[in-house]
């Protein structure tokens, strides 16, 4: 059968892709599918299994360019001839995919104690991670699938429970246990936006190793107290290209996560690094990792700065115009919370207050227990339409003692 170029558009079920098919485009968001790109040729076993996998209702395939000839089209498409790739900002479509799991929530307090176990975990994993790579040992990625299985059963029973934890690291334990809070954040939003288990632990995985590189940075520029010289910085600048040689002479390590090691940098208007890719020449997975690299970095403690409060952070991160993309920062913000339950804020009074859950109409305002000090010495639940937060505080600036075990005793006699 000889067609025109212009007919030779087939919109086919995913499951009826084969190799060697020329793909033109997708029926659905570009949310739906994995690729960075939309016109290529399925030649790897892994492309086609991604395809056959998407949450995509069609797929617009070119018989004139690929092998596809036998096939003829599942659903007569009205616009065959002048398909257009979806728009860029067109409604996102999610439809859960077929092996979603289903997640059994919990109450906040039972989980949280689960969660800090679980951190407490992961704080050994990946520190024992980070010292294999300096002292030149390959990874083992597949020997960290059950720590990642474990934060994803964590979220599934309570996705505030974790994230919240994950975000009150010290500064001490930044470079560390920022890659446990990117790959909660990661699941986190890979559940929102309804990926596969497959995919999910696929986005655990690739948070848990994105700074990999950093291992084989200095660590005096990796602890330096103030701002970087523009020397320092360049050399910061190689971890995402050292990580990724590092992960790919490592095991067990998937395609998306090489792609979240080398990209987590880029930014969607192709300012960032390292190679200035933009928009739809970043996958889906290097603009989630971005996403979540950035808004853990600047709301945790750091050597040379405080935490960002949340509504700061995104207030802010929604100011950088053209850093995300954003259809997806939108999706994130509601994801993520606003303000993690556990966190020490400063409120206008000069009281120091706990939150201790959230405030769905106004995520500015959650509820609060104040922190026992000289004047007030029992804790006591707060209006939060009275008090205002004005900052965020931590427990070593204030010389709280003990205050992880103080913090849990307070959301189980607290939170309902
Ligand atoms: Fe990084
Ligand atoms: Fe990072």
């Amino acid at each position: 059968m000889v067609r025109e170029a212009t007919i030779a558009l087939i919109r086919i079920a995913p499951e009826d892709v084969q190799l060697g098919m020329f793909i033109q485009g997708f029926d659905g968001s570009w949310l739906d599918h994995p690729f960075w790109r939309t016109r290529f040729v399925i030649e790897t076993e892994r492309d086609l299994l991604k395809v056959r996998e998407s949450a995509v209702s069609a797929v617009i395939i070119d018989d004139a360019l690929g092998s596809a000839a036998q096939l003829e089209p599942v659903t007569a498409s009205p616009e065959a001839s002048s398909w257009q790739p979806p728009a860029r900002h067109a409604a996102p479509a999610w439809r859960p995919a077929p092996a979603v799991h289903t997640p059994q929530p919990q109450s906040f307090p039972a989980a949280y104690g689960r969660a800090t176990r679980i951190f407490g975990k992961s704080r050994k994993a990946v520190s024992a991670m980070y010292s294999d790579v300096r002292l030149g040992k390959a990874i083992k990625a597949e020997k960290l699938v059950p720590l990642v299985d474990e934060i994803t059963s964590s979220i599934d029973e309570n996705p505030r429970a974790f994230i919240s934890i994950a975000q009150l690291k010290t500064r001490h334990e930044y470079t560390y246990m920022h890659s446990v809070a990117v790959c909660a954040l990661m699941i986190n939003l890979a559940r929102d936006l309804r990926f596969s288990d497959a995919a999910v632990r696929d986005a655990g995985m690739a948070g848990l190793l994105h700074d990999i590189g950093k291992a084989l940075m200095p660590l005096e520029l990796l602890d330096k107290p103030g701002k970087l010289t523009d020397e320092e910085f360049e050399v910061i600048k190689t971890h995402p290209m050292r990580g990724q040689e590092l992960l790919k002479q490592s095991s067990g390590v998937s395609h998306n996560a090489l792609e979240v090691c080398l990209r987590h940098h880029e930014r969607f208007d192709g300012q960032g690094y390292p190679d200035g890719l933009s928009g739809d020449r970043l996958s889906l997975f290097a603009r989630m990792g971005a996403l979540c690299d950035v808004y853990d970095a600047v709301t945790s403690e750091r050597a040379y700065k405080p935490a960002w409060s949340p509504t700061e952070t995104v207030a802010n991160m929604r100011d950088w115009a053209g850093h995300f993309d954003p259809e997806m920062f939108e999706l994130f913000v509601k994801s993520v919370g606003i303000y993690p339950t556990g966190a020490l804020v400063r409120l206008k009074s000069g009281r120091v207050a706990m939150v201790t859950g959230e405030n769905p109409d106004d995520p500015t305002r959650p509820p609060l227990v104040s922190v026992p000090d000289a004047l007030h010495p029992e804790a006591e639940r707060l209006d939060p339409a009275v008090e205002e937060i004005v900052g965020m505080e931590s427990a070593e600036a204030l010389h709280l003692e003990s205050w992880e075990s103080k913090r849990a005793q307070m959301i189980k006699r607290f939170r309902s």
